[in-house]
């Protein structure tokens, strides 16, 4: 693996754009896209939005706290509420989704906002929907370069796909700085594509050990979530990454959109050429084979947010659990 990601060009022609995007799932299971068009005023105004967002008094941050928004499993968490492979993190964040009603399936429904910034709301539901026509794109790409065809994700698997968006706040950690801002961990679903601001913090697993992730404006860093392995059979790669504590004297923000399949889409292996790599179940960072899964995404993904939000899975009404 080399110790830079590869950096994609989205503007380029598409079957170029699908052959280096499968030549990066392949290999680093992480990439870096660029020239795919959004805004870039968009992500400032973002990052504004949820700085003044983050800075509110913490009652008024509580008044939308997940707890509230139920199994739709949106709304904001304090600083160590969430934990990574068992462990809190230090970061404070926001979850949102679709817009959708209440009644809808679980991880789906109404979203959560604050009275203020009032322009929270409308740059991030315009992030989500530029972001999610770069996804959308992705997948039409790796479509092409798994030779299925560039429909074939929005076809079977992505038709009403399950996007979930979170922005993260990590505080800078006086040294010595122990613990994570994200302890390591795979994705759980198709694509991550995050943004982040200056300060870098992202660290992928290669072989020979931690590669930072430069931040780069304007770039995306995209990577693979464990159904994309699982169902490729492990051609491509759902990388381990985590994020080291941050150090200076401001708070590093990164914006993570996970677009996912749909909610009752059977997770099925592809039909695919070639050999597949052993499986990697006992080097992975979590020791779980990703290749004896099935079922419903919305089965396995309810599993996995348990695990990771246990007070609120307590709380919340969820379907049984495979
Ligand atoms: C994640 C993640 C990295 C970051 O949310 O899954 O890996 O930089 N985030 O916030
Ligand atoms: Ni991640």
């Amino acid at each position: 693996m080399p110790a830079e990601l590869p950096r994609i060009d989205l503007a380029r022609d598409e079957d170029e754009v699908a052959r280096a995007v499968d030549a990066a799932c392949r290999s680093v299971g992480f990439f870096t896209v660029v020239g795919h068009g959004i805004d870039p005023g968009l992500q400032a105004r973002m990052d504004t939005a949820a700085r003044a967002f983050f800075a509110r008094p913490e009652a008024e941050k509580a008044a939308i706290a997940m707890a509230h928004g139920g199994r739709a499993w949106r709304g904001w968490f304090p600083l160590h509420g969430e934990l990574t492979s068992g462990v809190p993190d230090h970061k404070e964040g926001f979850y949102v989704g679709r817009e959708l009603p209440p009644d809808d399936r679980p991880l789906h429904g109404p979203n959560l906002w604050p009275a203020e910034p009032a322009d929270l709301r409308p740059a991030v539901t315009a992030w989500m929907d530029a972001v999610e026509g770069v996804a959308q794109r992705l997948a039409r790409a790796i479509g092409i370069g798994l030779g299925l065809g560039a429909d074939w994700f929005a076809r079977h698997l992505t038709a009403d796909p399950t996007v979930l968006f979170r922005i993260f706040r990590y505080p800078p950690v006086p040294p010595p700085a122990e613990g994570w801002g994200v302890a390591e961990h795979t994705d759980y679903g198709l694509l991550t594509l995050l943004a982040q601001d200056h300060r870098g913090g992202l660290q992928v697993r290669g072989p020979d050990g931690w590669i930072d992730v430069p931040p780069e404006p304007g770039a995306l860093v995209v990577n693979l979530g464990d159904m994309l392995d699982r169902m490729t059979g492990g051609r491509y790669r759902s990388t381990p990454h985590r994020v080291v504590p941050t150090s200076g004297d401001d708070d590093r923000l990164s914006f993570p959109f996970f677009f996912d399949p749909s909610w009752d889409a059977e997770v099925r292996p592809l039909p695919l050429a070639g050999e597949a790599p052993p499986d990697d179940a006992a080097t992975r960072w979590d020791g779980t084979s990703l290749r004896h899964l099935d079922g419903t995404y919305g089965a396995y993904l309810t599993a996995k947010v348990a695990r990771v939000f246990p007070a609120l899975a307590e709380t919340a009404t969820l379907p049984p659990t495979p």
